[in-house]
């Protein structure tokens, strides 16, 4: 939800063209996270002064329109600081002057991008509008540039470190954020920080650094003294407070990011929300963790920390150092390469991603699972009273698909539970119970504080997260990285098989020790062994998939029903085809085609019925019977070589492989028929209306 970008270089010559270029690329890389509008702020001609290009929709837009005005492209700079944005609209529609950057006023003395929700926006607004400030847009992100210039105006004197301003601010604030500031008080400076949403920092310097961390400092008694003697505002009502003439200033005694030789050296940072858009500048990040602010200024990167140590902090909140790490992602890997949207890519992407799920951890002469993250804390999943899966979307489909097999092979009872709705509830969570968080960005806000919310509690978490540095696999104890690679494609595909078979070898490695179970066990890893061929082998009905597609283009509704095992295969390929395609369609549970679901069939409602063979087939043959009855014309999703099925039906046909895995073949065609379903409606394949990849707010 919404991607964040800011480029600050030091001592290096750049060309305001070259400063563009990587500005739009970073919103480019990025845009998965939101498509409503995208905005820049860089420095303008004069000292201080900050230029904005803001367009509604995507990024090519943005292009255009800074190709179409009359701004000296070939003016340099030696040291510049520049954000971007491309945003998922929360708070106003997407508009010309809802787009981001954000300004305090007309003459921008503060701008921000941000990405995540300010919930007590409204609240700041308000005051601020009683103290005369005039809003011009409908974000929540305006209060927050506002009551940066009102804190900055409290100052008499202005002595105020922009670091500590932002502080001061972020103080205020309830809610997700992350931020980038840049102002013409501070030229020269940016101050990014996060609670919530992710961040990271990229750094670029031809010279080898000397220090290769920073120190992170923790704010202590005399900082939240600071800000109560300044008589800054400590809650909406304090805005009204008389500034005091005294304010403390806080020095800071960070360090500084040096060469070797200790002179100052050319360097660039890259701030982000995503990895994706750094790595084809620099694979040295820095990942920031909540509460942190960063200060970027004069080439040097300082980190401070919002609030006192309360002891509630994750133990990577609370190291004394963040650490430079090095980023395995390839640029090859964000790449849409031969295919045409990144969501054909990633489908075609699953014979091999499946693999990389796998490697090291399975061996399949031995049949032994090793999950490296988890060997420590088995014992205690292994004794634990009960285990809750928690998740959203496609990531909440791997889970139903996997709880059957979970069951039978821990013996251990599993609840699945969508996050949002597991915090509305406040579902009880003991100490002796184990929570599995799945997720492919390892951001989504609810499933993040659903993983809070549990930490409380005392429960073990475990995290089973595609992207390697996100928040779920840095907050949670122990967990497995899925390792499908980076997912571009809005709507999730390979994710979710990789998901899928992460889960399986958790209740394998869980299993490992009953001989009872050893038969089934390898069975499954023998059926995973072949999984990889098979999906290929699937994917080679691409063609015949596409002229399905064809034929059920122009209807408005599909139905998928399926039992068992398949059930979240229906509810997986409905929401592929509604989220990208825009037809309406349902996944059903054909045990409960009776109790309501009957009455929507008829000769032109179509139907995809998956019959594949598991214990359940006599089942849902009957099922395909009771709607034949009334005059469907179901579409037979079954295995190959299966002679069961009536004479003339319409087939897809798979392979077969064992009931617990089938769910990982049957999927493959509902993801080709749901692209070519868009494709031929004319959708947007990789950023399907009113979505973003990462949801980052709740
Ligand atoms: C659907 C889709 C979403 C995500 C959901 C959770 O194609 O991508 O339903 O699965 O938003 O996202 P993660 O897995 O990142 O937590």
């Amino acid at each position: 939800m919404c991607g964040i970008f800011g480029y600050c270089s030091f001592l290096k010559e750049k060309r305001r063209s070259e400063v563009l270029e990587v500005l739009c690329a970073g919103l480019a890389r990025q845009e998965y996270r939101g498509y409503d509008s995208a905005g820049l702020g860089i420095d303008g001609d004069k000292p201080g002064e900050v230029v904005f290009f803001r367009e509604v929709g995507k990024v090519a837009g943005l292009r255009k329109k800074i190709a179409a005005s009359s701004i000296d492209v070939n003016k340099t700079f030696i040291s510049q600081v520049s954000i971007a944005h491309t945003r998922w609209a929360t708070h106003g529609p997407p508009s010309d002057r809802n787009c981001h950057p954000i300004r305090s006023d007309e003459k921008a003395e503060f701008c921000v991008v941000h990405n995540g929700i300010v919930t007590n926006s409204a609240a700041l607004r308000a005051v601020l509008q009683n103290r005369g400030y005039v809003f011009e847009t409908d974000t929540d992100t305006e209060a927050v540039a506002k009551l940066i210039k009102y804190v900055y105006e409290s100052r008499p004197d202005k002595r105020i470190t922009f670091t500590e301003l932002v502080k001061t601010v972020l103080k205020e604030l309830e809610g997700s954020f992350a931020f980038v500031f840049k102002s013409s008080h501070y030229p020269n400076e940016v101050v990014t920080a996060r609670r919530g949403s992710p961040l990271l920092i990229g750094v670029k310097t031809d010279k080898k650094l000397k220090v290769d961390f920073v120190d992170v400092e923790f704010a202590g008694q005399d900082n939240d003294a600071m800000i109560g003697d300044a008589g800054l505002p400590t809650s909406p009502s304090s805005l009204l407070a008389p500034p005091s003439a005294n304010p403390k200033v806080l020095r800071t005694q960070s360090r500084a990011f040096m060469s070797e030789d200790g002179l100052p050296q050319p360097i660039e940072f890259y701030i982000a929300s995503d990895a994706s858009a750094i790595v084809e500048h620099t694979k040295r990040v820095l990942y920031l963790e909540d509460d942190d602010i960063a200060h970027i200024a004069e080439g040097e990167l300082h980190i401070h920390r919002l609030r006192r140590k309360t002891g509630d902090e994750t133990p990577s909140q609370v190291a004394a150092t963040r650490s430079i790490e090095t980023l395995e992602l390839e640029i090859a890997a964000i790449m849409k390469g031969k295919f045409d949207t990144f969501m054909q890519k990633e489908i075609y992407e699953q014979p091999e991603s499946v693999v990389n799920t796998m490697r090291g951890r399975v061996n399949f002469d031995s049949n032994q699972i090793t999950l490296g993250g988890l060997r420590a804390y088995l014992p205690i999943m292994r004794r634990c009273r009960r285990i809750v899966f928690i998740a959203c979307g496609t990531s909440y489909h791997s889970c139903l698909a996997t709880r059957a097999i979970f069951e039978e092979l821990t013996e251990i009872p599993v609840s699945v539970e969508l996050a949002s709705d597991f915090l509305d509830r406040k579902t009880p969570i003991f100490r002796d119970d184990t929570v599995l968080f799945l997720s492919q960005s390892g951001e989504t806000a609810d499933t993040i504080l659903a993983l809070r919310y549990c930490l409380e509690r005392g429960a073990l978490c475990v995290g089973v997260v595609n992207t390697v540095g996100s928040t779920l696999s840095r907050e949670t104890h122990c967990g497995v990285h899925i390792n499908a690679g980076p997912e571009v494609g809005v709507a999730s595909t390979k994710a979710y098989t990789s998901q899928y078979i992460a889960l399986i070898l958790i209740a394998l490695q869980l299993s490992e020790d009953r001989i009872s179970f050893s038969e089934r066990r390898n069975q499954i890893i023998n059926g995973l062994h072949e999984m990889p061929a098979m999906i290929k082998k699937v994917l080679e009905q691409d063609s015949t998939l596409q002229q399905l597609a064809t034929t059920i283009a122009d209807n408005k509704s599909l139905l998928l029903m399926g039992r068992g095992y398949q059930y979240a295969t229906c509810l997986e390929g409905a929401l592929k085809i509604k989220e990208i395609s825009y037809m309406h369609s349902e996944g059903i549970l054909a045990g409960e085609l009776k109790h309501g679901p009957l009455a929507l069939i008829d000769e032109n409602m179509p139907v995809i019925i998956i019959m594949t063979q598991d214990s359940l087939y006599p089942k849902v043959q009957s099922a395909f019977a009771q709607i034949t009855a009334r005059k469907a014309q179901p579409i037979v999703l079954c295995n190959e070589g299966d002679e069961g099925i009536p004479a003339g039906a319409k087939t897809i046909r798979v392979p077969k492989t064992i009931d617990c895995l089938q769910g990982l073949l049957n999927i493959i065609p509902l993801q080709l028929l749901s692209y070519h379903l868009a494709v031929k409606n004319g959708a947007d394949v990789d950023f399907p209306r009113n979505l973003a990849k990462s949801v980052t707010v709740e």
